[in-house]
């Protein structure tokens, strides 16, 4: 079956089982917590938890979608059969409609009636300190014929939780065998027993003080990868012998290394995808791993002497063939194009001398590895990958931690400033020279937050903070948004910030937990490195709230202060990000 009918027959088979078809969400989830959306649950986790509800929102206690997911823990198994950073996962979801025997059921069916393919094997949890043996989903395969029922542990058949906390639950895995006669796991079924406090590390490492605590509504969330099963179903060796990659791979130039070819092709899609999605190289969080991903194959352009336009042409390719399905490349295809050209140029400038550079170095060392990314900017794996065996040294988490060391010393560079070395403020975002200037950036920086949050009042809550800049002259605030916005949208804004000013509403503060703080609904800007507790800045009454963010103040007390607020200009920053410069009189 080709993979646009595979698409297609999954969302009738669950549509035809009575649950509703959910678009997928962004690569960039909503929960602060998680850099990209790695599966299809984590835009349901509120239903799961009981804090929404899904026959409100969904009609149905059951969904199902085709959720775009990225996955940076396999980086370094892509080029193999089987794994890839971005790809598709099929899921059927239910909030208390469904539980065990109705999950397997309907994977069983989908995968031996719907795609006609023989099941090689399935796994259930063994059991562990904190949870039994799950014995009933073996007896379920059993009553279906399925007699190859093989136990793993927590590792394997225990799924989440995703980012700080969420639910998670044993689950059962469904193998088949690709046409090289090996056995791929296709789909993977969890059932959500339990809540759990913490991080995924945090449960497997038996953290005391948090448990496993039981859900009022077990739900089901399940898993397929398209890539996979479209390896299986078209008999396939690997997911790159599919129709999903084939043309890609088709298109590089013969002599390319096929381990690197793959590489190539998984990551041009990850690089659209993610640039779709709004993600836009830099050297923190999801722009890291854009910027890795990008860096990757223009490093492969120049050892493997690919022409410029070959990856022009497999990006173009990318996008017309999966526009269909993900409207964004469509959209934003003109952005997609620009930023990848950026980057290029960026790299473009550094990577020759950085490549000489690697070569003249005898043994590489963690810190040479590091010196060498924040030069030339050269990324951990092309590192590796060059330098070979000088790299041996040179693991990923030793160069993980030189990245963190070095992210401490910046800022404490911070810090020391604002101890009154020459300047009197300088937070990175704030910047004020004498006691006049730190009064004129304290109103700048109230108003900043109640700009940010007009700007969402008149544009929608798909705006979201990309930077400020704040300076005794004005302040700077970048915001993602596609378009330029009208003047009559300008005057709105002004207008409601105004208003806000108008009404002297008093500033609350309230130090919180931070994931209480992210709960409350209060904004951060996504890039934030925030410390365990923090604090929320709140401007309104008791009739009305108008902004609630993070923030590490100053602020006024009293939106009176600021004074008059005028937007004097309003441009583009990058692509897909709006700039607006402030001033107040
Ligand atoms: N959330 C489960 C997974 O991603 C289905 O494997």
């Amino acid at each position: 079956m080709d993979s646009a009918t595979i698409r297609k027959q999954c969302i009738q088979f669950f549509a035809g089982q009575g649950h509703t078809i959910v678009p997928s969400s962004s690569l960039v989830p909503s929960d602060p917590s998680v850099l990209l959306t790695t599966a299809g649950m984590q835009q349901f986790k509120p239903y799961y938890t009981g804090e929404a509800d899904p026959e409100k929102d969904f009609g149905s206690k059951n969904t199902a979608s085709i959720q775009k997911s990225f996955r940076t823990s396999d980086i370094d198994e892509v080029g193999d059969e089987t794994h890839l950073t971005f790809f598709e996962m099929v899921g059927n979801f239910s909030f208390g409609g469904y539980f065990k025997e109705e999950t397997i059921k309907l994977a069983h069916e989908f995968i031996t009636k719907v795609m006609e393919l023989p099941i090689s094997y399935v796994t259930i949890f063994k059991g562990s300190d904190m949870v039994p043996k799950d014995e009933e989903s073996r007896q379920i395969w059993n009553s279906l014929g399925v007699n190859d029922v093989r136990e793993e542990d927590i590792q394997d058949v225990f799924w989440g939780p995703t980012g700080n906390s969420g639910p998670c639950g044993p689950t059962t895995e469904i193998y088949c065998k690709n046409a090289a006669g090996k056995d791929v796991e296709i789909w993977n079924c969890v059932f959500n027993q339990f809540f759990y406090p913490g991080s995924r590390e945090e449960l497997l490492a038996g953290t005391p003080g948090k448990e496993l605590e039981p859900l009022t509504t077990p739900g089901v969330d399940t898993g397929m990868g398209l890539e996979r099963l479209a390896m299986i179903s078209q008999n396939a060796k690997n997911i790159f012998d599919t129709d999903l990659f084939h043309p890609l791979i088709q298109s590089l130039p013969a002599g390319v290394d096929p381990r690197k070819k793959r590489i190539i092709a998984d990551h041009v899609r990850g690089i659209v995808f993610l640039l779709a999605d709004g993600v836009r190289p830099s050297n923190k969080g999801a722009g890291y791993i854009l910027r890795r991903l990008a860096r990757r194959v223009m490093v492969y352009e120049k050892t493997e002497i690919i022409p410029a336009h070959v990856i022009q042409s497999m990006v173009h390719e990318v996008i017309h063939d999966y526009g269909e399905f993900y409207p964004e490349l469509l959209k934003e295809a003109d952005v997609i194009r620009t930023e990848i050209e950026a980057e290029r140029g960026k790299f473009g400038k550094t990577l020759e001398r950085g490549m000489k550079e690697l070569e003249k170095i005898g043994q590489i060392s963690v810190s040479d590895a590091f010196r060498l990314y924040e030069t030339y900017g050269l990324p951990y794996e092309v590192i590796k990958e060059i330098g070979g065996e000088k790299t041996d040294d040179v693991t990923r988490e030793g160069f993980d931690a030189e990245f963190l060391k070095h992210q401490e010393i910046s800022r404490a560079g911070v810090e020391k400033k604002f101890g009154g070395h020459g300047l009197l403020l300088d937070t990175g975002e704030l910047k004020a020279g004498s006691e006049e200037e730190l009064k004129i950036v304290t109103r700048l920086h109230t108003a900043t937050h109640l700009l940010n949050a007009a700007l969402r009042k008149v544009l929608g809550d798909s705006v979201e903070q990309r930077g400020s800049d704040i300076t005794a002259e004005r302040t700077r605030f970048d915001f993602l948004f596609p378009r330029k916005l009208t003047s009559d949208e300008i005057a709105k804004v002004e207008e409601l910030v105004n208003y806000a000013i108008q009404k002297d509403f008093l500033m609350t503060i309230q130090e919180l937990p931070l994931d209480e703080a992210k709960k409350s609904g209060a904004l951060f800007f996504y890039k934030g490195h925030y410390p365990e507790r923090v604090k929320v800045y709140t401007v309104g009454n008791e009739f009305e709230t108008f902004s609630k963010e993070l923030c590490g103040g100053p602020h006024v007390a009293r939106t009176s202060e600021i004074g008059k607020f005028k937007i004097v200009k309003e441009e583009a920053s990058s692509a897909g990000v709006r700039r607006i410069r402030a001033i107040v009189l």
